[in-house]
């Protein structure tokens, strides 16, 4: 393959930067010619398709967002969008293509490699909900965001023996929120994972307050419902202790990387361009178990589902890969942190 282009797709994440930035100094290094394409699929269709250098990914390791902007573009589900694309690939000279995003931005990539132009798929979300992979490019970052946050939230939650609930992002998957909880020795964490009864969550929050705490942090998962109407459920379950909401939103997509990300960034960033040179293309790189893999860009979305419940209500691990369920016990243990 002598040249091929770079974009990213979907939501944007910490680490996208780093992840171009080895996608282009690999494959220069590989004799590779290398694009890059703006604002992902719209850019493609649009022709908004240009050189990188080295040069122009220069001081990127460490930078939030994505220097190539990123665009949610539905059109390219359909047919003509595909073609429309396509063409400017071919105006363009591009064999093959990197697609950095989420599970959108992959079914665009496997449409790519249906017509004959290999694309490689980057697992590149906040949310860590991809299959094939432990950990997505900027989950990371974003959970160092949001227990950054719950630390601050902490401090004013105590000084008025206040009730919060976090809000977090993660779209279906519970991961972000699980994490930052454990990380934050929040109180409570409700996921989309497993049900809960508000119930439950009220006699938790008394629970605390009469042993003597002086907060009660309960991290949401943005999947479960919103903050707003989880507060509203939660007075009319019987909470009577002083309830606040915090929605921390778009601050988990920003900020700079951390070592984490910007790494499996680049490791992936560098096997993408691998793959490509050898021609192979409708896969997506990830990491398991600390080692680089691949898999079919399109596996099933509930593979990757943390765990569900079996018939007799015994937990069952969708993803041996994932390390969820075995930190969450150990944090029942150690922090009383309740699940539902
Ligand atoms: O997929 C990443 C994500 O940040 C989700 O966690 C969230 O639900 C969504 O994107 C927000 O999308 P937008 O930036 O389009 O509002």
């Amino acid at each position: 393959m002598k040249r091929i282009a770079v974009l990213t797709s979907g939501g944007d994440a910490p680490g996208m930067n780093a992840a171009i930035r080895a996608v282009v100094r690999k494959a220069i290094s590989e004799g590779i010619e290398v694009y890059g394409i703006n604002h992902g699929y719209a850019g493609m269709v649009a022709g908004d398709i240009f050189p990188l250098t080295a040069g122009s990914v220069s001081d990127l390791v460490g930078r939030g967002g994505t220097f190539l902007y990123s665009a949610r573009f539905p059109e390219f589900a359909q047919l003509e969008g595909q073609l429309a694309g396509i063409e400017q690939l071919k105006k363009h000279g591009i064999e093959g293509v990197v697609v950095i995003g989420g599970d959108g931005s992959y079914h665009g990539a496997m449409r790519l490699t249906e017509h004959g132009f290999p694309a490689v798929g980057l697992p590149g979300t906040i949310d860590n909900d991809i299959v094939g992979t432990d950990y997505t490019i900027g989950f990371d970052t974003a959970v160092s965001t949001v227990v950054d946050a719950i630390d601050k939230i902490r401090d004013t939650s105590s000084s008025h023996h206040r009730t919060f609930i976090v809000e977090v992002m993660g779209r279906n998957a519970g991961d972000i929120a699980l994490w930052s909880a454990i990380a934050a020795g929040a109180d409570d964490v409700c996921i989309p994972e497993r049900e809960f009864k508000f119930e439950n969550v009220v006699n938790n929050i008394k629970k605390g307050y009469e042993k003597g705490k002086n907060h009660h942090i309960i991290v949401l998962a943005e999947g479960v419902m919103s903050g707003q109407e989880f507060a509203m459920k939660l007075k009319a379950a019987g909470d009577d202790s002083d309830l606040r909401v915090a929605v921390l939103g778009h601050i988990q997509r920003g900020g700079s990387p951390t070592v984490r990300d910007r790494v499996i960034a680049s490791r992936m960033g560098a096997r993408a361009v691998e793959l490509l040179r050898d021609g192979i293309g409708g896969v997506a790189v990830g990491i398991q178990k600390e080692v680089l893999v691949e898999s079919p860009i399109l596996g099933k979305a509930e593979d990757n589902a943390l765990f569900s419940l079996g018939a007799d209500g015994e937990i069952i691990v969708n993803n041996p890969h994932k390390a969820d369920l075995e930190l969450y016990l150990l944090n029942r243990d150690m922090n009383n942190l309740n699940l539902y």
